[in-house]
């Protein structure tokens, strides 16, 4: 029987995306480890800005540039994964915690592209994944009272690694928040970025312009401008 890794296959589909010697992101995940093992046996002469430490230490090994993002202004293209993405290409990407890092790099590029396997894509938002939210310490008991007038049931993020809270790479705290459902994913964002605390949330909305679709079938790409 034929094995499908569907990650190994839209990374490669990703690779006819880019041109060389541009500037390119990479976030976090599984699907762009292979993009970036794939650059290098292709030999493609690109920079790359990334917020994942993983995905630089990759990029390294891999022996790819990798720029630092706080020099860089505008990025040609970047990729990405995520949890869920729907047909209006609003996604989800709660599992890593580097959302608000992943977010600036999706608003600096030009093209941002996330790659999945289709069981990622859906309809609508759906309340499978929490939004996380990355706050500032000093708000951790107000922006809970705030998310829960919003109906979210926030729990602030912590690991069996080690005692405590989860802290970002900014010295910030992570508050996972379950929605019985998520009707109005715009108003949402609005709402929960405009509590006084939070950075970011890991609601992306009008930030994806292009999605690779990997099925059993193949890959499909849905398109939208930025
Ligand atoms: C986490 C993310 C990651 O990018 C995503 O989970 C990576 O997925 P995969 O390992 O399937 O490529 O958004 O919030």
């Amino acid at each position: 029987m034929k094995e499908y890794n569907l990650k190994k296959i839209c990374a490669k589909e990703a690779l006819k995306q880019i041109k060389p010697n541009s500037i390119i992101g990479l976030g976090g995940g599984s699907t762009i480890a292979y993009l970036v093992q794939y650059i290098n046996e292709e030999n493609i002469n690109v920079k790359v800005v990334t917020p994942s430490i993983k995905t630089k230490a990759l990029c390294f090994n891999n022996g790819l540039e990798v720029l630092h993002t706080s020099l860089i202004d505008e990025i040609d293209i970047a990729f990405d994964g995520c949890d869920e993405v729907d047909e209006n290409l609003n996604a989800i990407k709660s599992g890593g915690g580097i959302h608000t890092k992943e977010k600036l790099i999706a608003s600096m590029s030009k093209e941002y592209i996330l790659l999945i396997d289709d069981s990622k894509y859906v309809n609508t938002l759906t309340n499978k994944y929490p939004i996380v939210l990355e706050i500032i310490e000093d708000s951790l008991s107000y922006v809970q009272k705030e998310v829960k007038k919003l109906g979210g049931n926030p729990e602030t993020r912590s690991s069996i690694a080690k005692d405590g809270y989860t802290i970002t790479e900014g010295g910030n705290l992570l508050i996972d928040v379950t929605f019985e459902d998520i009707q109005d994913a715009y108003g949402l964002e609005k709402n929960l970025k405009s509590i006084c605390g939070v950075i970011d949330t890991s609601l992306f909305i009008d930030k994806v312009t292009k999605v690779l679709i990997t099925g059993k079938d193949g890959t499909r790409i849905i398109s939208k401008n930025k």
